[in-house]
């Protein structure tokens, strides 16, 4: 009998993770590389995919680049080529403006519904090809406490979140006979850049901490299983979910 442990190992797969040079992408792709896959990781901030270069535990290959106007079609082509291909991908870069619903402008609603929604559809839909040629693949959005209730000065994050929840459902529908299964990840706080304003405060902090099961906000170890399990054999019966990582805070 194979070892169980083995359903879990992404050995000779390849994984694409966008926000890789902070927070929750970073730890994804630490955790992705550490369980054998070989990483595609994207982001802005040159000298913070270098450091990813060098934490990772396995072979990577860095795309710079700013996904609100990058061509999905054209930007992956060169390093999927040189690792080989692409069965796993961490739709993880997003953003929150933070703004009050009175002073959202189209201009930050469209920013935000483009990269947190707009880019994980087009971005698997383009990666579709290659995931089916090599027999199947797995999508993993990034979901949110804001795709199922309303927090302050978060109305475009929140839709987009929403967005996120039912596209996740809607990109199972399409792909998962094709082998593709598509979940999602809604964490709870956890400390990254994104949640910096948050953290800072010590009784919002407290508050959320509060209002989980378990009594404690997110760290960022806590997400490893979470995303290892989606990307592995180990989920193969597993698509169209949004996951909650979230200490028991949607339980509550
Ligand atoms: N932290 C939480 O508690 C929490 C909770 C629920 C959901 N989430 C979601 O988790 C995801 C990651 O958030 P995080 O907390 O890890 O935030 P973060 O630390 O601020 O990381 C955001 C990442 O997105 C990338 N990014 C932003 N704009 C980009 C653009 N135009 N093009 C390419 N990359 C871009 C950033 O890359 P550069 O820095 O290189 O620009 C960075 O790697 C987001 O979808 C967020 O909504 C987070």
């Amino acid at each position: 009998m194979k070892n169980p442990a083995d359903i879990f190992s992404l050995k000779d797969k390849v994984a694409l993770v966008t926000g890789a040079t902070s927070g929750i992408g970073k730890q994804q792709a630490i955790a992705l590389s550490g369980a054998g896959a070989s990483i595609i990781a994207v982001g802005r901030d040159a000298a913070r995919l270098d450091e990813l270069m060098q934490q990772l535990p396995g072979p990577g290959v860095a795309v710079r680049t700013d996904l609100s106007t990058a061509d999905l079609a054209e930007t992956f082509k060169e390093a999927i080529a040189v690792a080989g291909g692409v069965d796993i991908l961490c739709n993880t870069a997003g953003i929150n403006l933070r703004e009050p619903a009175d002073q959202i402008t189209a201009e930050s609603w469209h920013s935000t519904l483009y990269l947190n929604l707009t880019v994980p559809f087009f971005l698997a839909r383009e990666l579709l090809p290659v995931m089916r040629e090599r027999g199947g693949g797995k999508v993993i959005n990034i979901a949110s406490l804001q795709s199922e209730r309303a927090f302050p000065n978060s109305a475009a994050y929140g839709a987009s979140k929403g967005g996120v929840a039912q596209l996740t459902r809607a990109m199972a529908e399409a792909w998962s006979a094709d082998g593709i299964c598509c979940n999602a990840i809604g964490p709870g706080f956890f400390p990254t850049a994104l949640t910096a304003a948050v953290f800072e405060d010590a009784e919002i902090a407290a508050r959320n901490a509060s209002q989980t099961a378990i009594g404690r906000n997110g760290e960022m170890k806590d997400l490893d299983g979470i995303t290892v399990f989606l990307a592995s054999a180990a989920s193969d019966y597993i698509t169209g979910q949004v996951i909650y990582v979230d200490g028991g805070f949607t339980a509550k």
